[in-house]
């Protein structure tokens, strides 16, 4: 059973028992950013408002995770079904994007933060493609952070460009058959180089992982709350790593 953080019982307060342990900071956590939507409509909002409200939540999260020493932080910002999705939505999201670069460009470069983004972004528009590699281009060198932008990506169509890279770089001869294993298929996904997630957090009431980090979350663990992503806050950030440096991670050994 999943045990998923209530936070209408404690709204955006850290109980004084949690102290986090510096010394375990998960390298690498991903977000399902789930809830924009249910914000706004709460609020009698458009959606839209819902997802511009989603992106102010970024700028702390990412800040934090510098702070605490996180490797990478990736974000579910849109999945190769989020197209199905009105297309003033699509639209309002690719905008957004566009926006939220422009804007917070310099700070994640003071902070050292490496601009990446996963996915297959051939098929976002041109304009957020351009910023995108531009971002990369000008943030690649720097040492701190990785914020990972998960863009056009699903877990099964990485798995789908992964497993047809291999089949080429068989038939070129770069590798035999016979040396394909898991670590062939690692560096092959878009996260290649980078550890697996420690943690997936998923906001919104929502328990599904939606087609994310289908490989790469073998042995992730999973924190769920009832939070909408517009009101997740660091404080919830805090709540999540205690919680996941409270678990007993085994990876299938016995202690
Ligand atoms: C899920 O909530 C959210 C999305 C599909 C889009 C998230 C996008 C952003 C926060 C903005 C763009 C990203 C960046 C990196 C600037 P939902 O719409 O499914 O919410 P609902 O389930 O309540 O309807």
């Amino acid at each position: 059973m999943f045990k998923i953080f209530q936070s209408k019982n404690k709204p955006g307060v850290i109980p004084e028992e949690i102290k986090l342990d510096y010394q375990r900071i998960p390298k690498h956590i991903a977000i399902i950013m789930d809830g924009n939507g249910r914000w706004a409509k709460e609020r009698n909002l458009p959606r839209t408002m819902g997802h511009k409200a989603g992106v102010e939540t970024i700028r702390p999260i990412v800040k934090e995770c510098s702070r605490l020493g996180v490797k990478c932080l990736t974000l579910y910002a849109f999945s190769t079904e989020n197209w199905k999705r009105p297309q003033d939505e699509v639209e309002a999201i690719m905008n957004l994007l566009v926006q939220y670069l422009a804007k917070e460009f310099d700070e994640l470069n003071k902070n050292n933060v490496v601009i990446n983004s996963i996915g297959d972004i051939g098929k976002l528009p041109e304009q957020c493609r351009i910023e995108l590699g531009k971002a990369y281009e000008k943030t690649k060198n720097n040492t701190g952070l990785t914020l990972n932008l998960a863009l056009n990506y699903g877990g099964r169509d990485e798995l789908l460009h992964a497993f047809k890279g291999i089949i080429k770089d068989i038939n070129e001869g770069k590798i035999s058959e016979s040396e394909v294993d898991e670590q062939t298929i690692a560096d092959h996904l878009f996260t290649a180089g980078m550890p697996d997630p420690d943690i997936i957090i998923r906001p919104s009431g929502e328990l599904r992982l939606s087609n994310f980090l289908l490989w790469q979350c073998a042995y992730s663990e999973f924190w769920f709350s009832d939070i909408k992503w517009p009101d997740f806050k660091t404080d919830d950030l805090h709540r999540a790593i205690y919680d996941y440096q409270m678990r007993d991670r085994r990876f299938g050994k016995v202690k």
